[in-house]
């Protein structure tokens, strides 16, 4: 959808549909108002029926006479005035395009920036609006064929100017969060596609084909020889009990100054996680498919760099395999060496995550980066912590830590900290390796971050897991793209 702003008499507006917000108390918008008393104030008796409330994302949609410029109105419920909270705001600006997204109309235009947002600027609502329309419109359909669903309509979006943003402000805020909405568009769409089709060699096209849209990006991908010329003997372990190959993709956005050093996102890309000889329940495993949204979303950041050409140097690493029990694969005992010479036991074959993790994040010292971010589906103990809405953070930098949970606060896509704490480290203890991949049943999602930070010494360096908020569950089964949002603004912040 294209975003533009426009001015004008609300009441002499030509559009197919005009949203206005709505309050569930308190007085109403102005604008709204000043519309409904150039039309016999149908709105304001619609409230008083109740037909339309005013709670956060009710909606209400109006025909209008057929003589009215504006052929239909959508009222969107902001919740009370003054009290408009940000995810009042969010549910809103995705509640009123769900409204409209079935109907036959092309374009329309948009009142909502008239909604005031405790401590948020207008550029913020124009963003938040972007993202939240663009995720509404969102259909997989990839793999459908006669359940494919219709295509939507919509394809233009007005915003009206209101005090306090000018019409260039707002385009520009439409334009940053555009690439934002399609950085998180690309990671739901590698992320919902199944594992047959989304392999490493699938992630590895996807990134080479990346990299030749955009001149800033230089993309490389390692394949297994490669890998174990660097010694990379934790990844391949994983990848020895599957027929797909691994691959190492990196893509560099070099959009700074040769001199500056890079941001390094690091990101797992296990495109199909059936535990290995340690094999999951079957109940529900197709969900592990979702195993590469730290991938998915390395791929959307890297993207949204490249197409607002960011001022920034940034690099992405996909560590991308399989986990299944081949007759090669890994068993509980093992033993391997990393890329960084430590000794691995694998006591359990189904935290690979970190095992392809740990030689990635030790291959990325050669970037010599400013700071190391890795993003994963690492732990199931990750949803039992923090359930479905904040992502686990754990890093061995504090001022890197509270960047991340600014950014993630800012755009709604929060992250959590949990401690990274020394007295963690024995639960790693192996007596026949240097480590233990596994830490026990206790603090699994921080044992997890235990065992990398064991390989993150040289560089400052915070871990996003993702298990919770990367997919959801259920009828409305699909990858949210999380947290692609979190990381455009931390880079955005630093731009
Ligand atoms: N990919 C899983 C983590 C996961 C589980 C993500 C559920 C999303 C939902 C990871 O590879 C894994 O299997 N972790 C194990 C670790 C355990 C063996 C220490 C887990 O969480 O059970
Ligand atoms: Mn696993
Ligand atoms: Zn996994």
């Amino acid at each position: 959808m294209q975003f533009v702003s426009i001015s004008g008499q609300i009441d002499q507006l030509s559009t197919p549909c005009l949203i206005l917000p709505v309050y569930s108390e308190g007085e109403q918008d102005t604008l709204t108002e000043a519309f409904d008393q150039a039309n016999d104030g149908q709105i304001a008796n619609i409230l008083e029926r109740g037909d339309a409330n005013g709670k956060a994302g009710n909606t209400l949609l109006i025909q209008m006479p057929a003589s009215h410029k504006t052929e239909r109105v959508l009222l969107v419920g902001f919740g009370e005035r003054g009290k408009t909270s940000e995810q009042d705001f969010n549910k809103a600006a995705s509640a009123s395009i769900n409204a409209l997204k079935s109907l036959p109309i092309k374009s329309v235009c948009s009142a909502l920036l008239n909604v005031e947002v405790i401590n948020k600027a207008p550029q913020w609502k124009v963003r938040q609006s972007v993202i939240k329309s663009q995720e509404a419109l969102y259909q997989y359909n990839q793999t459908l064929t006669s359940s494919a669903p219709e295509a939507y309509q919509l394809e233009r979006c007005e915003i009206l100017v209101v005090a306090g943003i000018s019409s260039d402000e707002i385009e520009q805020a439409a334009n940053t969060a555009a690439s934002i909405a399609n950085g998180i568009e690309v990671a739901k769409k590698l992320a919902d596609l199944p594992g047959n089709i989304c392999t490493p060699s699938y992630l590895a096209d996807s990134a080479i084909a990346l990299g030749k849209q955009y001149d800033s990006l230089k993309v490389t991908v390692l394949d297994e020889a490669e890998m174990e010329e660097l010694g990379m003997g934790s990844l391949l372990s994983v990848s020895r009990g599957s027929r797909q190959p691994a691959k190492l993709i990196s893509m560099e956005h070099c959009g700074g100054p040769a001199s500056q050093k890079p941001v390094v996102i690091i990101g797992k890309g296990l495109t199909f996680d059936a535990g290995g000889i340690s094999i999951k329940p079957s109940s529900g495993m197709d969900e592990m498919k979702y195993d590469m949204c730290g991938g998915a979303s390395v791929f959307g950041v890297m993207q949204m760099c490249a197409e607002l050409n960011l001022p920034i140097n940034v690099v992405g690493i996909v560590p991308s395999s399989e986990n299944l029990p081949d007759g090669d694969a890994n068993k509980p005992g093992d033993i391997v060496t990393s890329m960084a010479g430590l000794t691995i036991e694998i006591l359990n074959t189904d935290a690979e995550g970190r095992l392809i993790l740990c030689d990635a994040l030790t291959y990325a010292a050669k970037f010599e980066p400013e700071v190391v971010i890795d993003i994963a589906t690492l732990t199931g103990a990750c949803v039992v912590a923090l359930g479905k809405h904040a992502t686990g953070l754990l890093a061995n930098n504090d001022e890197l830590a509270d960047e991340l949970l600014a950014a993630g606060k800012n755009a709604g896509d929060k992250a959590w900290q949990l401690p990274l704490w020394e007295e963690y480290q024995p639960q790693l203890k192996s007596n026949f390796a240097d480590l233990a991949n596994i830490g026990g049943p206790a603090g699994g999602t921080i044992t997890a971050a235990c065992f990398l930070s064991r390989f993150t010494e040289d560089y400052k360096w915070a871990h996003l897991d993702i298990a919770g908020t990367a997919w959801k569950s259920g009828s409305d089964k699909g990858a949210t793209g999380r947290p692609v949002h979190m990381l455009s603004q931390f880079i955005l912040d630093r731009c």
